[in-house]
């Protein structure tokens, strides 16, 4: 079971590293994630382009995806830069607009990355489970990304 407190704490430590660029830092706190929750199989950033209406891939720990460019409205990931809410998929396989990146996944989550109000970009965590995730999880990912908003943007 995973200490989601101690996890955060960890994770805020990273935070505070002003040595480091932002991309090193995500990265760092991507592979902290992957590494210690054993239904984290890939976790990343995307980043919004409000200009283009596309999301970017950014820092990421997993195997590497072709879609590193994604446009608003596709895939679970398009639907949170819309709609500013957070989805979780209980299974991949029931959604009619998801974008497959590794046959493997079978749930999935994203919340929002939200910087004085505004949306600008997301964490999203796939699972090579069913029913991966809860509320503890969503919970916790809030508490990073609103920890990532104040240290870094
Ligand atoms: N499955 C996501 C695409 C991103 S990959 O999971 C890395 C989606 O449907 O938006």
């Amino acid at each position: 079971m995973t200490n989601y407190s101690l996890l955060l704490q960890e994770a805020k430590g990273l935070l505070l590293n002003t040595a480091l660029d932002k991309n090193t830092t995500l990265t760092k706190v991507c592979l902290l994630l992957q590494s210690t929750v054993e239904h984290y199989d890939w976790v990343g950033f995307y980043f919004a382009n409000e200009v283009e209406r596309t999301l970017h891939l950014g820092p990421f720990a997993g195997i590497p995806t072709d879609h590193t460019v994604i446009p608003y409205g596709k895939g679970i990931c398009g639907q949170v830069a819309v709609s500013n809410e957070n989805f979780l998929v209980d299974d991949v396989s029931a959604q009619d607009n998801y974008i497959a990146c590794d046959i493997h996944v079978k749930s999935e989550i994203v919340i929002p990355l939200f910087v004085g109000g505004k949306n600008i970009g997301q964490i999203d965590i796939d699972s090579n489970v069913v029913n991966a995730f809860s509320e503890q999880d969503t919970h916790f990912l809030e508490q990073l990304n609103a920890a990532i908003a104040d240290s870094l943007f």
